[in-house]
């Protein structure tokens, strides 16, 4: 077959294919444009969760007849003004996204230049490009999808029910409206008003969290810690969820570079690693980070719909970000979700009363009595290792009143299970069982840093097979895993030999390890996974050797478990993100029986 050039609307439709998945594809590119025209108000309207009918409305700079007739051709763009793909201020610079939509769909612009008499229109069908003609607009820009996907009937195929592309589009503008809590937006469907988050004028520091409470949801002011560190010029800023306060899935972790919301896999590693060991695997933070970066250190043309970026120095923005997650949830280390203790509470409210808000503050480090002495019944039950970590404590010594301890003085054990201590302001209830674990995990990791791991060499070594991107990928970590005790070598192609594994991991299925190894490595190019695996076993020893549930503990034990727990970083949640403790003031109490 003869070769040909393609024409412009094969051209476009192929270019959409790339940009254009879904109509949240489309209706993310027609905001990013009302944002970058720099409008205070964003009004979107959809029909059939948006395959029918995207209308944006804003009120930007608008265009006048010569840019409308520009804008629907492909390549062509305002948005580069020195050719530099470095020096990107903009959500767009492809110039591309109006033509490709217009190639799919019926697309029609209204606008009206900033300060001009007359308002003008353009059509785009399928392709077909309308001749400009006036128009009746007050202001700014009207921008009309329908039909989405009528000339490309195979994409049809692939769109979900209306109400998962409704889904999708409002997650697309809430995203948006996170990074922009200056604009108003707001979101109607099929005739029916669902979001409206108004312009907020405050400075970004207090709108920012303003308007994530909005979106996030209730309870996320009150269960996040901030963040905000800078190195060499580059900005982290945001909130951290606390451990405590997790999801299912990953779609609460809203990222933003420069203000882009991205869905970045070296940024969702980072995210992964700082809380490894503070979540079960299976449960996600809550997490909205801001990272301002100069634009000349990160490209954003990387990606057809600029959802992903690379970054000139990868490892310094991991490093930072790393060291900003830790550095904030150490600060709140102690602290359980108030969605804890406020659905605790709930149980006791009288019915209508109202809801409270609850703050815990971390408790001062340092500073408490030497722990009483710790002797646990049953200790037989306890393999050797797990009692060998078990230390004995001196008693107390008595100038310091217990109840002058943030997390105060037993004063019963219920249902073998729960420890009840009075505060100086109000009680605090404790889960033995997850307290303890938490405590014996923190030991544990203590000492593998101390005193490094222990290896242990195959007698005959495995060999594992991978793919040849992930052998490679593999190899490329061999100097890191080593320290981690994890010895590989190459052993012919895309054939792996593992000759040490750290001991703890000896008997464990070694194939299985590092076939998930690799695999993490292609998910989120994170170095942190072996750390990780070796964790996530010290959190299964931790588990089995702490103290059960259902074992009775004397006075003297309950008060050691808790003055340890106030010396233990992250001593708020047992491994596996559930709260250790809950605590409620006594004037919560007081407001529960209408002394208040
Ligand atoms: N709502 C709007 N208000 C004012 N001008 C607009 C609007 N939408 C688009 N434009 C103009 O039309 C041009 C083309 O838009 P289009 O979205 O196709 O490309 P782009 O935004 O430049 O780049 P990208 O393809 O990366 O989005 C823009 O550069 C801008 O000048
Ligand atoms: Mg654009």
């Amino acid at each position: 077959m003869a070769i040909r050039r393609l024409s412009p609307t094969l051209i476009n439709r192929i270019a959409a294919g790339e940009v254009i998945e879904r109509p949240a594809s489309a209706l993310k590119e027609l905001v990013e444009n009302a944002i970058d025209a720099g409008a205070s108000d964003i009004d979107v309207a959809l029909e059939q969760g948006g395959i029918q009918l995207i209308r944006v409305r804003d009120n930007g700079r608008g265009m006048g007849p010569e840019d409308l007739a520009l804008c629907i051709e492909r390549h062509a763009t305002s948005k580069l003004a020195d050719d530099d793909l470095l020096a990107i201020h903009f959500l767009g610079f492809r110039g591309e996204a109006l033509p490709s939509i217009g190639s799919v769909a019926r697309l029609s612009i209204t606008s009206r230049a900033r300060g001009a008499q007359a308002a003008y229109q353009v059509r785009v069908d399928a392709g077909i490009v309308s001749e400009v003609t006036p128009a009746a607009l007050s202001d700014g820009t009207l921008v009309e999808v329908r039909d989405l996907f009528y000339a490309v009937p195979a994409r049809l195929k692939f769109l979900k029910s209306p109400r998962s592309e409704l889904n999708a589009a409002i997650d697309i503008i809430e995203r948006l409206a996170m990074a922009h809590p200056d604009i108003r937006f707001r979101v109607s469907h099929d005739g029916r008003m669902l979001r409206d988050f108004p312009a907020l004028t405050q400075d970004w520091l207090i709108a920012a969290p303003q308007r994530l409470e909005k979106i996030i949801g209730q309870g996320f002011a009150a269960n996040v810690s901030p963040v905000d560190a800078t190195r060499e010029g580059i900005h982290i800023s945001g909130f951290a969820g606390l451990p405590t306060f997790h999801r299912a899935t990953a779609a609460a972790q809203y990222l933003f570079v420069n203000r882009r919301p991205v869905r970045d896999r070296l940024l969702l590693g980072v995210i992964r690693a700082a809380y490894q060991d503070l979540l079960a695997r299976d449960r996600h933070p809550v997490v909205a980070l801001f990272l301002e970066v100069p634009t000349e250190q990160v490209d954003v043309n990387v990606h057809p719909a600029k959802s992903e970026v690379r970054f000139r120095d990868a490892q310094l923005i991991r490093g930072l970000i790393l060291g900003a997650l830790k550095a904030s949830l150490a600060e709140v280390s102690q602290r359980a979700a108030t969605t804890v203790a406020a659905t605790a509470l709930h149980a006791f409210q009288p019915q209508g009363a109202a809801s409270y808000g609850y703050g815990f503050s971390p408790a001062p480090r340092g500073g408490f009595a030497a722990p009483a002495a710790m002797l646990w019944r049953n200790e037989t039950a306890l393999a050797p290792q797990h009692r060998a970590a078990m230390q004995e404590y001196a008693p107390a010594p008595t100038s310091v009143p217990l109840s002058a301890h943030p997390l105060g003085a037993a004063v019963a054990q219920l249902h073998s299970t729960y420890i009840v201590a009075e505060t100086a302001d109000g009680l605090v209830i404790v889960d033995q069982h997850a307290a303890h674990e938490r405590l014996m995990y923190e030991k544990f990791k203590a000492e593998l840093t101390r005193d490094g791991v222990a290896r242990q060499a195959l007698l005959i070594p495995e060999t594992v097979t991978l793919s040849d991107a992930q052998a490679e990928r593999v190899l490329a970590r061999a100097a890191e895993w080593a320290q981690l005790g994890l010895v590989i070598e190459p052993f012919g192609e895309s054939t792996i030999l593992v000759r040490e594994v750290p001991a703890m991991l000896a008997g464990s299925n070694i194939a299985q390890l590092v076939q998930d190894l690799a695999d993490d490595l292609s998910l989120y190019e994170d170095g942190l996974a072996l750390a990780d695996k070796l964790e996530a076993v010290l959190s299964t020893m931790a588990c089995h050797g702490s103290v059960r549930a259902g074992r009775a503990l004397s006075s003297a034990e309950m008060n050691a478990l808790l003055r340890q727990m106030e010396q233990t970083p992250f001593s708020g949640q047992c491994n596996h993100g559930r709260p250790t403790y809950v605590s409620l003031k006594r004037s919560d109490i007081e407001k529960l029986f209408g002394r208040r």
